[in-house]
This record gives C-alpha cells, structure tokens and sequence, in this order.
C-alpha cells in the first residue's frame, strides 16, 4: 500500500473529551504507523474566540500531553503546533484572496456562530474554513480523519484548492477527503440530550479523557433521559438513544442487548442504566487518564516533541509554499 498523506487537528479548548477522541484522536493512532501523517494543535483557530494568553498556552500544553497519552508517537508522526508555522497564515492570506463572501456567509459552522455570539462576529469567524483549508493542503494532504462535523469545512479545502489550481493553472494541491476507515464519519452524542459532545453546552456535557471516576459517576447520574418508554417496542427518545449509543462504544454487547430488551419491555431502570454506563465509561478511560498523570509535568518531552514537530513540519509547509509563490508569480530578482 503506498503511504498518503494525512492531516488533521484539534483546537485547544481545555480538556480532550470522548467525542474528540473518538471522532478523530482514535484514528490519528491506528494512521500514524502506515501513512506520512501530520497532526497539529490548532491554536490560530481558537483565536476567533479571543482566549486570554495564560489560557490558550495552558490548553496547547495539554492537548500537546494528551495526545501523547493517547498514544501519538513523535517518531511515527509528526506533531506539531499550528502557531510554529507562520507558513499556514501565507497561504492562509494567498488563499482569502480566491475566497468569496458569499459563499463563506453559508458555511453552516459561520451561520451557527453568527446565530450564538452575535456580539462577536468577526472576520476569523468568515473565514475559519479558509485557515482550514491551509492547514490541510498546506502538506498536500488526501485524508483527514475527522469526525461527521467538519464534513463542509473539507468540501471548502477541496474548493479553495482546486480553485488556486485553476486559477495559475498548475497541478499543486491534490483533494483532501473526510475520513474514518471506509465507515461513515462519527458523531458521539452528548449528555444533556441534544446533539453532538461538545464543550459549548457545558461541561456537564462531556465526558473528558481526564475526568476522575468520580466526575465521571456524576455526570453521568445527571444525564438526561426521559419519562421511561409509554408502550412496549417503541423507538427510545432522542436523549436516550444518545445513551445507548454511548453504550455501544464502552459496553459489551450482551449489557446494550440487556438494556435495550428492558428498554423493549418497558421495564428499563434509568438509574441502573446510567450507573453501568458510567463504570464502563471509567474502565474505557482509566489507562489513557493514568497515561496523561504520567506525563503531565514532563515538560523535557513537551519541549522536544514541539521541537522536532515544527522542524518535520516547516520543512513540508516550505516547499508547497515556494511552488504557490512561483506560481502566483512571487519570483524575486
Ligand atoms: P474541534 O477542535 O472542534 O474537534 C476536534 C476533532 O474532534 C472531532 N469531534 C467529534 N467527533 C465526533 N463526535 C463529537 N461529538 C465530536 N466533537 C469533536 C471533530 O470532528 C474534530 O475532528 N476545525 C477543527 C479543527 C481543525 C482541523 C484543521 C481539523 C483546524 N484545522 C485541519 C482537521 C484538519 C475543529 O474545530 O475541531
């Protein structure tokens, strides 16, 4: 099998959680081994929220442990923070120059952000899936594993590559593509009953990978389900089902057929349910929150892991560079 380039990335926003991991961290491990593989923190993004810089250099330190916790290898891959790279901002900006309002005003992500912090709407917003692409066909990625939320953010790096093609006429960016091993991508739910994990409702939403066997219990105590099902074999309401998907991913499969026959015969005890959950969610994630403990403080590899990263990486980003500044006509004298 020839090797493919692969990227992908995580903003730092406090603590890696189940749908991280699972979405996309899970499947940067099993890549990094067969393909030329190029993992980053993705700082520059989480600067349309405008973190204060104690915070943001706390939440790349810990998403730099945490990857290594769930068993990234420096030597595999190469691991880098995205603000070491100043080559991502030039093509960044080479790239906002083919970019149209119009078609950056439809982004669902942009629609959302407009919608919830109307306050603060600002040009990095529009043009996130911008930075994106950058960071995507920057190395000439082909796939980037990801969960089912970023699927428009890809279809926007296909467009902004392609175009830059046309455009100088030259053949410098391939197209990235979505992926999670031939399946369909994944959207772990949350626990308050709505959509997907996500920090943005709340902390009680998410299961983090650092959360102790005691938060875990609570949280999971606390998630919502329903009244209990009216009649036998009835489909379970949304914040149920959400359950038993998370079920499916901790559990054996003999406790899900368990809970959901119970659920089938109206017989199901929320109470029951939740506390298994939650004792499986603790042994799923008792070794990599053992594994962030252990490296927690060892800033000696941090410091070398960022190193050698943003070396590999600089080195990628250079060339695909010098081959867009040619094109574009950046010749020098
Ligand atoms: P971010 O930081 O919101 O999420 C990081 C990764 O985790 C996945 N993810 C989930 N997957 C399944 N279910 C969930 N509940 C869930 N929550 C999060 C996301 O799909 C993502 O793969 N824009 C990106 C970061 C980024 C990036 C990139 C990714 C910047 N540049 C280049 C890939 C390539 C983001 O905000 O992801």
């Amino acid at each position: 099998m020839s090797k493919e380039i692969i990227v992908s990335g995580i903003r730092p926003t406090g603590n890696l959680h189940l749908g991280n991991y699972l979405g996309a961290v899970q499947n940067f491990v099993k890549m990094q081994y067969e393909h030329n593989c190029y993992f980053f923190i993705a700082d520059y993004h989480s600067l349309t929220t405008h973190p204060n810089p104690q915070d943001l250099h706390q939440n790349v330190r810990q998403v730099l442990v945490e990857y290594l916790a769930c068993g990234l290898n420096p030597d595999a891959c190469t691991l880098y923070v995205q603000s070491d790279l100043p080559q991502i901002p030039e093509l960044y900006m080479l790239l906002n120059m083919h970019a149209y309002m119009g078609e950056l005003e439809r982004v669902a992500s942009f629609k959302e952000k407009a919608r919830t912090q109307p306050n603060n709407i600002n040009a990095g917003l529009l043009t996130y899936p911008v930075l994106m692409a950058a960071d995507i066909i920057i190395h000439k990625a082909t796939k980037v594993p990801v969960g089912k939320d970023q699927e428009q953010h890809l279809e926007m790096a296909r467009t902004f590559g392609n175009r830059f093609n046309r455009m100088y006429g030259k053949d410098i960016f391939p197209e990235p593509y979505a992926f999670n091993f031939g399946k369909e991508l994944v959207k772990i739910p949350g626990l308050q009953g709505g959509g997907k994990m996500s920090k943005s409702d709340g902390d009680n939403n998410v299961i983090n990978l650092i959360d102790s066997p005691e938060l875990i219990r609570k949280k999971m105590s606390r998630a919502v389900t329903d009244t209990g099902p009216s009649e036998p074999n009835t489909a379970p309401s949304a914040p149920v089902q959400n359950l038993f998907d998370l079920m499916k991913i901790v559990s054996t499969e003999d406790k899900l057929t368990f809970y959901q026959q119970a659920y089938a015969n109206c017989n199901i005890r929320y109470g029951d349910f939740k506390k298994d959950l939650a004792e499986d969610m603790v042994t799923f994630l008792t070794p990599v929150r053992e594994k962030i403990a252990d490296i927690q403080s060892n800033n000696e590899l941090l410091k070398k892991v960022a190193k050698i990263g943003k070396e590999k990486a600089a080195e990628s980003a250079d060339k695909t560079l010098a081959e867009c500044r040619e094109a574009i006509g950046f010749r020098g004298f």
